[in-house]
This record gives C-alpha cells, structure tokens and sequence, in this order.
C-alpha cells in the first residue's frame, strides 16, 4: 500500500476496507500501547472501528459471565443483555469458537434481532493468552452480505493482537 492520501486538512481518506483496516489497526497499535484492561481495549476497538469503517452499525463485546455471554462495551442502538451459549450467532460463536458470518440474519436459526435495521453481521470469538473464551465481537449491518474472509482476517488479528 502506498502512503494515504490526505486532504488540505489532513483527513486521511479512507478507500478500500483493507485501507479502513490498516489505519484502524495503525491507531489501536498506537493508542493501545501499555493498555491491558479488558473494558478500556474493548471500547477503544468499538470506538475506532465504528469511525473507520464503512457499514458498522453496531459494534460491540458480549462477554462470558457466569457460564453466557452478557453485553460489554457497544456502540449502537440498545443490544440484548444476556444470551446463552448456542443461541443465535453470538451463542453460536461462543458455542464452537468459530468466527461466523451471516449473509443475511433473517436466515440464521435463532437469530436474537436487537434491531430490525441489521441485515448482516460477522462474530469472531475473543481469547485470553491461554485461549480461553473471554468474549465475543459482534458488528452489525443494515446490508446483507457486508462480511467477507478480509473482514475475519484482520478482526480475528486485532482480536489475537489486543487481548493475549
Ligand atoms: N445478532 C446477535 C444478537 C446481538 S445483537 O445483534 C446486538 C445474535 O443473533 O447473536
């Protein structure tokens, strides 16, 4: 990749999602440094992601207490609170530590709508250095088919990268 370009004012524009990765990942490396409080990586994440990248509409961390996934740090309209292993694509994820992606949600079994506007969405699994499941990332979209294997490479990284 050549260096961004940059308007008069400096704003970095942003092309392709790879680009939007990069830079995303550029900023959490520089901001995070030194940080390893769960809560305070987690917010950060949502924050530059739902900046950064096209289609975001909610982005967010369920994280595993008492035996399910109970919600994080988020941004975007209100999400479900509590949701069992095995259950809709989050529980599914945590149920088998397997990044999923879904075309279209109307067509997942079990799928919990927090928002009738999401379309599609991708939820990586997050371990701990000893690869225990701490949590699960979710990012929604209002379009179907927004996730492909460039969006699980680089969260499935930035997940490797801040939380182990
Ligand atoms: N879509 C998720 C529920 C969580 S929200 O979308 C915020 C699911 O089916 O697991």
């Amino acid at each position: 990749m050549g260096p961004a370009r940059r308007s008069d004012d400096g704003e970095v524009y942003l092309e392709s999602k790879q680009q939007r990765y990069e830079q995303s990942y550029r900023e959490l490396e520089s901001v995070l440094e030194g940080i390893e409080d769960h809560v305070a990586v987690m917010a950060t994440i949502n924050c530059i992601l739902k900046t950064n990248m096209e289609d975001f509409f909610w982005v967010g961390f369920y994280r595993v207490v008492d035996g399910a996934l109970l919600v994080g740090p988020y941004q975007g309209t209100m999400g479900c609170l509590r949701i069992e292993f095995g259950r809709g694509v989050c529980g599914t994820c945590a149920a088998e530590m397997k990044t999923q992606i879904v075309a279209d949600v109307h067509q997942f079994p079990g799928h919990i709508a927090c928002d009738s506007r999401s379309n599609s969405e991708i939820v990586v699994p997050v371990t701990d250095k000893k690869g225990a499941l701490i949590a699960v990332f979710d990012v929604d979209s209002t379009r179907f088919n927004t996730f492909d294997e460039v969006d699980r490479e680089w969260l499935e990284r930035i997940m490797a990268r801040f939380f182990h």
